[in-house]
């Protein structure tokens, strides 16, 4: 059965609280095995991506190096992107680094195309991509993340980082908004 949230917008809850901690605990532990030896610097797409990075690197039990990055992008709505812009830059040098981008959705792929770009030219030692949620339908295959939370439909989703014009980040779950709140 299908929980609503009426007081929130919310249609239906995609992902609970509680299923989403057990798949972070998950992913957190490939990353340790993963990481064990070389101190990564992790970094957080900022803001959507923001309680899944630090409830992530929570989870990851070996040392790493924390930063921020934030990019805005420019569409047709809220949810496509188009341009994309660099607001924020990281705070550490990655040359020679291992590198963990955590995104909070893989969309059309826009964005995390151009992050990619922007840090390979740095010269890491490798760039991976941790994404909470993969829009399977709406990219192509080469641009999907090599650790994801969950496969979702081409649906708009909010909570847990997640938002539509800023709003219902903060609500603990994700859930499917209601169309009637953006169209
Ligand atoms: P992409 O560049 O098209 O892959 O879009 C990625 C960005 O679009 C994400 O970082 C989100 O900020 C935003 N986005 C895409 N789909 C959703 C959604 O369903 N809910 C909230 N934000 C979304
Ligand atoms: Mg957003």
């Amino acid at each position: 059965m299908k929980i609503t949230d009426e007081k929130n917008d919310i249609e239906y809850i995609l992902f609970s609280e509680e299923e989403i901690k057990v798949r972070v605990i998950e992913l957190g532990a490939q990353l340790t095995e993963i990481y064990k030896n070389s101190a990564p610097v992790v970094v957080c797409i900022l803001k959507g991506a923001s309680f899944f990075y630090t409830d992530l690197c929570r989870q990851i039990k070996c040392p790493i190096h924390m930063d921020f990055i934030s990019v805005s992008s420019y569409g047709k709505s809220a949810q496509t992107s188009g341009v994309v812009r660099l607001l924020k830059d990281l705070d550490n040098n990655i040359t020679g680094r291992d590198v963990l981008i955590v995104e909070d959705v893989i969309d059309s792929g826009l964005t995390l195309k151009y992050l990619k770009e922007l840090l390979e030219a740095r010269k890491p030692k490798s760039i991976k991509i941790a994404c909470l949620l993969d829009k399977y339908q709406c990219h192509a295959p080469e641009i999907g993340a090599d650790f994801k939370g969950f496969d979702v439909e081409d649906q708009f989703v909010v909570g847990y980082g997640l938002d539509y014009a800023d709003n219902y980040r903060n609500l603990p779950y994700i859930g499917v908004l209601k169309p009637e709140c953006y169209e």
